[in-house]
């Protein structure tokens, strides 16, 4: 899988990591053992969250597994599509009210994802493909995956060994490319709102 920063050009001096991740699809259809993808879980234990509560969540399934099928199948048809060859899926959800007092927890979602994230950048960093996606059935992954009221779903991340980018739908091979991001000054502001 070619690095992010062979075709990214950051305006300000960053950490390599931040270009090198990319949502690539092309992965090889290996399972991922455990202890492939227990450092990517663990990379998203460390992150931040407001008064540490820790909101995330992850159910996770591993290719060639019994649980396998059962979240392949939330997956859209097109997600499924390169996502069959997926050695892994994880579905992040996050508690949305605090274990003391019960109250509604503001950053239930920004927290998780900030863990999403570090998960990411573990797997990038250890030469995993690691593609983030909403495109699956959110009614049903509460349903089949047994997640209470109390969690909500956010997300979840495809992750696999990189595979051949040949082997994808012709659309999705000219997507197989890092994508840019619009000038910083178009998302941040010194003082009050003025984007
Ligand atoms: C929360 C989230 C949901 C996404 N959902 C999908 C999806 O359903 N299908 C897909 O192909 N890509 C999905 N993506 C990938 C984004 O399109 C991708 O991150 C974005 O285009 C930026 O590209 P990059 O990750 O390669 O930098 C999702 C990404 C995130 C973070």
């Amino acid at each position: 899988m070619v690095k992010g920063s062979a075709y990214r050009q950051a305006a300000y001096p960053i950490q390599p990591q931040f270009l090198d991740r990319w949502s690539s699809r092309a992965m090889s259809g290996e399972a991922l053992s455990e202890a492939e993808l227990m450092p990517l879980l663990e990379a998203a234990r460390w992150a931040p969250s407001s008064g540490n509560f820790q909101p995330w969540r992850f159910l996770y399934a591993r290719r060639d597994t019994d649980f396998w099928p059962a979240f392949l199948d939330l997956l859209n048809p097109r997600n499924q599509g390169w996502a069959q060859h997926a050695g892994a899926l994880v579905l992040l959800i996050s508690r949305t009210h605090l274990d003391g007092d019960g109250k509604p927890s503001r950053t239930h979602s920004y927290d998780t994802g900030a863990a999403w994230m570090s998960l990411a950048l573990q797997g990038i960093s250890a030469g995993l493909v690691v593609h983030g996606i909403e495109g699956f059935d959110y009614e049903r992954t509460r349903r089949v995956l047994r997640v209470p009221a109390e969690y909500a779903i956010e997300a979840m991340a495809v992750i696999g060994k990189p595979g051949d980018a040949a082997k994808l739908d012709e659309s999705l091979q000219k997507r197989e490319v890092p994508s840019n991001r619009r000038p910083l000054a178009q998302s941040a502001c010194e003082g009050p709102f003025s984007l």
